[in-house]
């Protein structure tokens, strides 16, 4: 049993392969958190809490005369405000008669097999004997407010998933202006640090890590929007840990609107975490007999350093997330129109991109925006999904129809929660929009955000939409969203439920996508939010691939792809090669180097066949033949970031290793080319120190030496090296000249009897 209560110490114990999670069950009922961490059996921890008088924290009735027992020192399983707890609390709110916060205390709990769901939200799913449920009531008297507290326990996967659903079981309503999924307490035992994603359109999720100070600190979105800016995925990592070794705790909210994190340090130098709903920008009315879920929360530990909680969420989000059944399926290799002919194209046009991608070994053409309405650049026309007939004319089905008849799959793009001012649905329904009465809106790219907490147009965004697919033969949706909310007002709701427009937006967006995703099941949807301006773990339950930025550009690429991949699996991450100069950055990259990048990603295009050379398109063939001999290795092996442009400056460098350790991909790429250096330098992780390997290949691109030179100078070729060799004393690379050159290198673990 991966849950266990004690009767006689009133503990209640998780067990995962390698965690222990234990609480217990107070005299005066409140829940106490004793510890998560490295597997501990058969032990009650509540040893570890020492209890002193802090002074100005003040106890719970019942303990008016142990001054020492006092609910702001002791580490709680949840916490209200209001309770004398001072710090951040995980819940907040105020009933109807003016009672504020909540004074939650132990009422019951129930131990379940199977998952826990929640309904309209992502959340993990588990198949039969992968996981059990706790449910953990706590109530507060005054109000007749219940949070239950809801632990999912993936035994074998290593992970807890928190959410908490809040049942209004008093007579007044109560607002609720904070709900959290998780509260976390972690003792003081030494500095932590907290690594988080941070960014910005074009540049999402570079990883920047900074000591815990006292007080308060965030990571939060208050766009509407998980954001390119913050994403709701944080690491609390001791101040010893490093990529390969110590403790790091993941917080990863399954969420894709507004999220708070808050992590604290209080008076005790001990941790507080608390994530889920809250801010300015949320409130939930909650009547009497009805219920809120809160988003779920997945959350990991480990000793074992980054790496190891790296792939460990990797491998949770493909096997309890990822729901698409093109999750276990070799991505189509595609050409996405976008950089190629922004709007500016025709049947014509098309046809002859696809014709032409077709004979270089694509396998799916992707038309992107501008297919629609007036949609002649991006001031119009979103709303008005029907094909433009000066462009298509007879709709999509022709050119869908001669497309498949190439023996590619088509792909179109939408951007269904938007609508321009200049469109028939905006025209017909104004009151759709989130808007503020009486105040112009808040324009960006000049467009409004639809308001997707209001059923109707859920309702017609899935007529629209999901006979668009059907009857059209579309076998991939690109989902764009770009813009974050400004004016998060609902005509559909009344004065006293505005704060709740944000999530209900969020709530819609996940009722459209169930329901499309639910019903099309054959097609790959790709998310996309401006690039990867909602890359999160909420949007992966529904879409299995993400477009990772809008910069595609192979160098800047290399930072985002690796902090995107310090969370999330690679075979999420929408990867293309685009045309140099770079259309964002104006950098010229090898084209095989571009395609190194774009490979550990799910690989594609992002530009006009026509405007390559004969020898770049010659490559596109061998390109599109590589991308499926190493497909396996890349999207089923575990990841290794081995060196970071960030970290070394000189050059990207990281691996895949094929589970069983029999094959290893070394992926790298120099950043910066000096004069008078002395080879590059690197140690291989993940292989089998007894095996011995051979080179079975090696790619070197845009390097001014040919490969056969190249590697003459490593004195690599036909060595048999050992993976403990490969991995305590390394692999040295002959320096590389050019601009941004870079290589593939492919291990293969000899047989026995092949030595
Ligand atoms: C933003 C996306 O990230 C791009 O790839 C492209 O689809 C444009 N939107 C189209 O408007």
């Amino acid at each position: 049993m991966s849950i266990q209560f004690d009767p006689q110490d009133k503990t209640i114990t998780l067990h995962t392969r390698q965690t222990t999670y234990q609480m217990q069950i107070s005299d005066t009922g409140h829940v106490l958190h004793l510890y998560y961490g490295r597997r501990i059996d058969g032990m009650c921890l509540d040893y570890l809490h020492i209890l002193t008088d802090c002074g100005f924290s003040p106890n719970c009735y019942e303990n008016r005369l142990r001054r020492q027992v006092s609910q702001d020192i002791l580490p709680l399983e949840y916490s209200a405000a209001g309770c004398g707890d001072y710090r951040v609390p995980a819940l907040e709110c105020v009933s109807a008669q003016g009672i504020t916060g909540a004074d939650l205390r132990y009422v019951r709990h129930e131990i379940t097999g199977g998952k826990y769901r929640l309904p309209g939200l992502p959340a993990a799913f588990a198949g039969e004997g992968e996981a059990q449920t706790l449910s953990l009531v706590l109530a507060d008297q005054a109000t007749g407010l219940e949070a239950e507290l809801l632990y999912g326990v993936f035994e074998a996967a290593d992970m807890i998933t928190r959410a908490a659903v809040f049942h209004n079981r008093g007579k007044a309503a109560i607002r609720l202006d904070r709900a959290s999924s998780l509260c976390l307490d972690i003792p003081f035992d030494g500095d932590w640090d907290l690594l988080h994603f941070h960014g910005r359109h074009c540049m999402e999720r570079m990883p920047e890590r900074v000591r815990l100070m006292h007080g308060i600190q965030s990571v939060s979105s208050r766009r509407g929007a998980s954001s390119h800016h913050h994403n709701p995925f944080a690491v609390l990592m001791a101040s010893d840990a490093t990529r390969t070794q110590g403790a790091c705790i993941g917080v990863m909210p399954v969420y894709s609107g507004n999220h708070r994190t808050d992590i604290e340090v209080n008076q005790a130098n001990a941790i507080r975490v608390v994530s889920g709903l809250g801010g300015d920008l949320f409130s939930w009315q909650l009547e009497p007999g009805d219920s809120f879920h809160a988003p779920e929360v997945i959350l990991c530990h480990t000793d074992g350093g980054l790496e190891d909680l790296t792939h460990r969420y990797h491998a949770f989000l493909n096997r309890h997330v990822i729901r698409s059944p093109w999750r276990d399926r070799v991505r189509p290799l595609l050409i996405n129109s976008w950089e190629a002919m922004t709007c500016d194209f025709d049947a014509e046009k098309v046809l002859k991109f696809a014709g032409e991608a077709a004979r270089l070994g694509v396998e799916m053409v992707v038309l992107d925006d501008g297919w629609f309405g007036t949609r002649d650049d991006d001031n119009a026309g979103l709303g008005d999904w029907w094909a433009n007939e000066k462009k298509l004319p007879g709709g999509i089905r022709p050119l869908s129809d001669v497309i498949h008849g190439m023996g590619l799959k088509f792909g179109l793009w939408i951007e269904p929660e938007m609508v321009n001012e200049n469109s028939d649905l905006y025209r017909a329904h104004p009151e759709w929009v989130l808007a503020v009465p009486g105040r112009k809106p808040v324009m960006a790219r000049n467009q409004l955000v639809l308001d997707m907490g209001n059923p109707a147009v859920v309702a017609h965004l899935y007529g629209v939409f999901s006979a668009l697919i059907r009857e059209n033969g579309i076998d991939y949706i690109k989902w764009d969203m770009n813009r974050n909310i400004a004016d998060a007002h609902s005509a559909a709701l009344p004065p006293h439920r505005q704060l709740e427009a944000s999530h209900r937006y969020m709530l819609g967006v996940y009722g459209l996508l169930d329901r499309l995703t639910g019903e099309f099941p054959e097609v790959l949807f790709e998310n996309c939010a401006g690039g990867g301006g909602r890359f999160d773990a909420g949007m992966l339950y529904y879409t299995p691939q993400i477009w990772c930025s809008d910069d595609s550009d192979a160098i800047e690429r290399l930072t985002i792809q690796a902090g995107t991949a310090v969370g999330y699996p690679v075979g999420t991450m929408g990867a293309h090669v685009s045309i140099c100069p770079n259309q964002q950055t104006g950098r010229t990259v090898p084209f095989g180097t571009r395609a190194i990048v774009a490979m550990s990603g799910t690989f594609g295009y992002e530009l006009d066949p026509a405007q390559l050379s004969e020898a770049e398109k010659r490559q596109m063939r061998v390109l599109a033949e590589r991308y499926r001999r190493f497909y396996d290795v890349i999207h089923r092996g575990l990841y290794y970031q081995l060196a970071d442009p960030g970290e070394r400056g000189d050059f990207a460098a990281w691996a895949f290793v094929a589970a069983d350790g029999g094959q290893a991909l070394l992926n790298l790429v120099v950043t910066r080319t000096h004069a008078n250096t002395h080879g590059i330098h690197l140690r291989l992780r993940g292989l089998d120190p007894e095996a011995q390997y051979r080179l079975a290949e090696l790619i070197v691109e845009g390097c001014d030496r040919p490969d056969g030179e190249y590697l003459g100078g490593a004195g690599l070729e036909g060595r048999v090296f050992t993976g403990a060799g490969l991995m305590y004393a390394g692999l040295t690379l002959p320096p590389m000249r050019g601009d941004y050159p870079g290589v593939q290198l492919l291990l293969e673990r000899m047989d026995a009897e092949a030595l």
